[in-house]
């Protein structure tokens, strides 16, 4: 997105996009870490000649990773990479096509970043979107204009040229999404204008080698042919069969498992969240009993939590589970502890001891299984490693004894959060879990405000299932991105009956968002709200009175602590 980006959203917190089982992963990445062990090397993912890989080089726009996302909904494996990856380490990916991605710089801007000549010595296809375009316009001998007015929001595409495969079951007309400041003066030698707006008359450029330029967005929702464009591309000009698929990723991913184990012994540490269950179930169906599943019960979780996990793993799908209940233990180090950074780093580190004291009780273990994901590894491509980069942020924990040398096994370090719900499907584990609200780490900790003690957490879990309840007999529990109860610190004056209270107030919060960097309260129906309120103060005792949060993303946090 040409001049016009920001990664850091103002406002945006560290505490991104983390699940309980991100939570937990990064207690163990940095415990490793401090422990003086460098994180595995990336596993190779695609390997072999089948698996066929669209490649997009990042110059920067917030956009890059969804050009991935959309490009992997059409069945086609793809992988977002630094723009000056060298060819080594694109060549084992086995690459039908390139994609190189929108950014903030201007083509003439010195130091401006450069598409690396091998993408046109290799002679791939190539889509250049926005600076993308640019680049390769500048490269081939174009002229880029700088831009004196910037073009933002929509336009209406007419197509020159409706024969291009990059147009196929396309309107002739059709909504795109702009944004950009610098433009296509003059189009490389060889090249034709294949689509233009009232205002670029180049939108779209294309030449006889597969070499084409989208001047518009069509990764994001705005362009509502834009997926219908890249699927083009990726079939009709790169040749792609789509070849990605679920049921093939998990197929795959058992015997690079197996392959990798061999008859090692691995440990995973279970919240109930996504991640960690699925990557739990992937390897048990890859080597059985091998697998040991640490589930620490730290007392924050909310009601029957930890019943229905044991339920599922232990019960429904037999494996070896480890159950601690660690409750007394959190408490305690809880005690008289008001603040919420200083709540994160004691749970942190009583987590990493519980988990350090049961893993010594079962032998020798050679690998520890993590759930990490796609969007964690790009981070850690661009800059330091990602459990470095929050260590500073976020919390600091002990490490594991250096006694403890394990591998790690990251089964879904190349998928997206919504593949991995499709891989929970794929491997049939209950909706419920799949399409579980993300869930802090901390848990109920930090939705307590002040000290967190054993008859606050009671009142928060029993408002917190009359919210789930509501939410999800309402039907919206999938809409929401998170919807739970609060326990604020705050007490006020109610009557009941013909009694005057002095209790607690409940604060209940729902957000809509799409990552967690953002989010907006959620526009809950009245009678929705009403219920919940009158169901929390007749059937919580402790509680007279709710409150809706109306406060968005930025400037609010998700959680209040
Ligand atoms: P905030 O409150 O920063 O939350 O807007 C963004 C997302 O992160 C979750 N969150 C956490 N997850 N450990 C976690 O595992 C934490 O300490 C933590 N703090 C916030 C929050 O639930 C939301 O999904």
């Amino acid at each position: 997105m040409s001049k016009n980006k920001s990664k850091n959203i103002p406002g945006a917190s560290h505490r991104v996009a983390t699940t309980g089982d991100i939570e937990i992963s990064t207690y163990l990445e940095i415990a490793k870490e401090i422990g003086g062990e460098q994180p595995a090397a990336p596993e190779e993912a695609v390997s072999g000649a089948e698996r066929e890989t669209i490649v997009v080089l990042d110059f920067g726009s917030q956009y890059s990773m969804l050009i991935a996302r959309r490009v992997r909904e059409c069945h086609v494996y793809c992988e977002l990479l630094p723009h000056d990856t060298p060819w080594e380490k694109i060549a084992p990916l086995n690459p039908r096509g390139i994609i190189l991605s929108g950014g903030p710089a201007s083509v003439y801007e010195p130091d401006a970043p450069q598409a690396p000549a091998y993408i046109y010595e290799r002679r791939l296809p190539i889509l250049g979107i926005c600076y993308g375009m640019q680049v390769i316009t500048k490269q081939l001998g174009g002229r880029v204009a700088p831009g004196t007015k910037r073009e933002y929001g929509h336009a209406i595409l007419h197509l020159n040229n409706i024969d291009s495969p990059l147009f196929a079951d396309l309107p002739t007309s059709t909504p795109v999404w702009m944004s950009h400041a610098d433009k296509i003066e003059e189009m490389p030698p060889g090249f034709s204008a294949l689509a233009g707006t009232e205002n670029s008359p180049f939108a779209v450029m294309g030449n006889s080698s597969g070499i084409f330029g989208l001047q518009f967005h069509p990764e994001v929702v705005h362009t509502p042919e834009g997926k219908t464009i890249l699927r083009n591309f990726v079939y009709k000009v790169c040749g792609c069969k789509g070849n990605w698929t679920m049921g093939n990723f998990v197929s795959e991913s058992i015997s690079r498992i197996r392959e990798q184990v061999n008859d090692g012994k691995v440990i995973n540490a279970l919240s109930g969240g996504v991640d960690s269950s699925v990557v739990a179930t992937l390897i048990h169906r890859a080597i059985g009993d091998q697998l040991t599943c640490i589930f620490v019960n730290n007392g924050l979780l909310r009601r029957e939590e930890a019943e229905r996990t044991l339920n599922v793993f232990r019960l429904n799908l037999g494996m070896n589970i480890v159950y601690v209940d660690a409750s007394d233990r959190f408490l305690d180090c809880l005690k008289g502890v008001t603040d919420p950074e200083t709540k994160r780093k004691i749970i942190g580190k009583e987590f990493i001891a519980v988990f350090e004291e049961e893993a010594n009780k079962i032998g020798k273990i050679d690998f520890l299984a993590q759930g990490t994901l796609y969007p964690d590894v790009i981070e850690s491509v661009s800059s330091v490693s990602s459990a470095s980069a929050k260590i500073k942020t976020h919390h600091n924990v002990g490490g594991l004894p250096a006694t403890m040398r394990l591998s790690l096994l990251e089964p879904l370090r190349h998928l997206f959060k919504d593949e991995v719900r499709l891989v929970g499907l794929e491997l049939d584990l209950p909706e419920e879990m799949v399409w579980r609200q993300p869930f802090p780490g901390p848990g109920l900790a930090i939705r307590i405000i002040g000290e967190v003690t054993e008859e606050k957490l009671e009142i928060l879990r029993g408002a917190d299932w009359i919210v789930m309840n509501e939410i999800k007999k309402a039907k919206m529990y999938h809409q929401l991105w998170q919807s739970f109860a609060i326990l604020t610190d705050v007490k006020s004056v109610g009557v009941m009956g013909d009694y005057r209270t002095y209790n607690y107030l409940i604060a209940i919060r729902a957000v809509t968002s799409e990552d967690a960097m953002t989010a907006d309260w959620a526009r809950l129906p009245y009678d929705l709200m009403a219920r919940i309120s009158n169901r929390i103060v007749n059937e919580v005792p402790g509680v007279n009175r709710v409150v809706y949060d109306i406060t968005s993303k930025p400037p609010s946090t998700i959680e209040w602590e």
